[in-house]
């Protein structure tokens, strides 16, 4: 299922396969306005022109492709923008329109300069695309009626509308697609300062008393991602309330993620599980991705879309041509000897 977001905020569900509860929990987090959303600094000044210059000119905004690693906030920025340009926003994902005539019914619903929010655009069906490509670049769709010889075309007009288009991997996106975005904005891993604020943010919305060095102690250990920050805020509350009189302070944060699997410097099982299989199974690398990933019996994608960025980010890890390799700073910090080579740090 998915939602769909009226200008004043209200939450329909419509349809699609991409909801998922941890958005539902998200929901009441989420920030609708450019002010309140904190971080992703150069997408936000951008857009807040963007928008301000679409406003002004009575238009749809031009098209935006949002692409990054899961969990940053791109489904939030096209609330955002919808909230900011007082518009309708409609949620669907790529896997979830299976034919084109799935996409004709969602863009002929739209109004005029309404938003329509694709996420994992990466993943849409071919002949679906091909109906986006008119339909973006001058706002018509051929829809073909009947078949064989006497098929029949006919051009169907449509509202000028933004189309907003998030993927983790904007490498698989195909060039026609890529290239009839206007507006790219790529967002990066937050850092530690950013999500302490938006635990903070977050946590006066719940309702719990949190210190400053707790915050800073969920932040640091989020991988950077605003979505883990929040769950694992959630989390940590559960403990604080139960066992330490309700308030989360750095004692009771750590405590509390190191019973969840997270470890000091943020680091979960997984993430200890797949360096860990690096130097066990490869002497610290260079493996090939498919071949790690059937290692530790992971899906490859959630390897690489979910899991590396951090571990690259941090150090840990780096991606060389011929496959992945582990650093220094990963061997020291499973407490082990470290016996790869020092070129693999470049
Ligand atoms: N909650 C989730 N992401 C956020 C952000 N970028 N700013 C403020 N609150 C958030």
């Amino acid at each position: 299922m998915s939602i769909s977001f009226s200008s004043d905020g209200e939450e329909k569900i419509v349809t699609s396969t991409s909801f998922q509860p941890e958005d539902a929990a998200e929901g009441s987090l989420r920030p609708r306005t450019l002010d309140e959303y904190i971080g992703q600094e150069k997408a936000k000044e951008n857009l807040r022109i963007f928008i301000q210059a679409a406003k002004l000119r009575g238009e749809a905004l031009d098209h935006v492709l949002l692409h990054g690693p899961p969990g940053l906030g791109k489904t939030t920025l096209a609330g955002i923008i919808a909230n900011e340009m007082g518009v309708n926003l409609r949620i669907t994902s790529g896997p979830s329109i299976e034919k084109a005539g799935d996409l004709a019914a969602l863009l002929t619903n739209l109004q005029e300069n309404d938003i329509l929010f694709v996420d994992e655009i990466h993943r849409l069906d071919r002949a679906v695309e091909e109906v986006l490509y008119p339909a973006m670049e001058d706002f018509v769709i051929d829809i073909i009626i009947g078949k064989g010889p006497s098929a029949n075309s006919i051009r169907l007009d449509l509202p000028h509308f933004t189309l907003i288009g998030a993927t983790t991997r904007s490498g698989q996106l195909t060039a026609p697609l890529r290239d009839r975005f206007g507006v790219t904005l790529r967002l990066e891993l937050y850092t530690p300062e950013e999500l302490a604020r938006i635990v903070t943010r977050s946590a006066g919305i719940l309702g719990i008393e949190i210190e400053p060095e707790g915050a800073r102690e969920i932040a640091s250990r989020s991988r950077g991602t605003p979505r883990i920050a929040n769950r694992m805020l959630r989390r940590v509350r559960d403990f604080a309330q139960v066992t330490a009189g309700g308030v989360i302070t750095r004692a009771v944060a750590n405590d509390a993620l190191l019973r969840l699997d997270v470890d000091r410097d943020g680091l979960d099982a997984l993430d200890r599980r797949m360096l860990r299989a690096i130097i066990d199974y490869y002497g610290g690398g260079p493996v090939g991705l498919e071949t790690l990933a059937a290692t530790i019996n992971e899906e490859a994608v959630t390897l690489e879309d979910v899991y590396e960025p951090y571990l690259m980010q941090q150090g840990y890890l780096t991606r060389t041509p011929r496959g992945r390799c582990v650093t220094r700073k990963a061997f020291e910090h499973l407490g082990l000897e470290f016996h790869g080579q020092e070129s693999m740090e470049l």
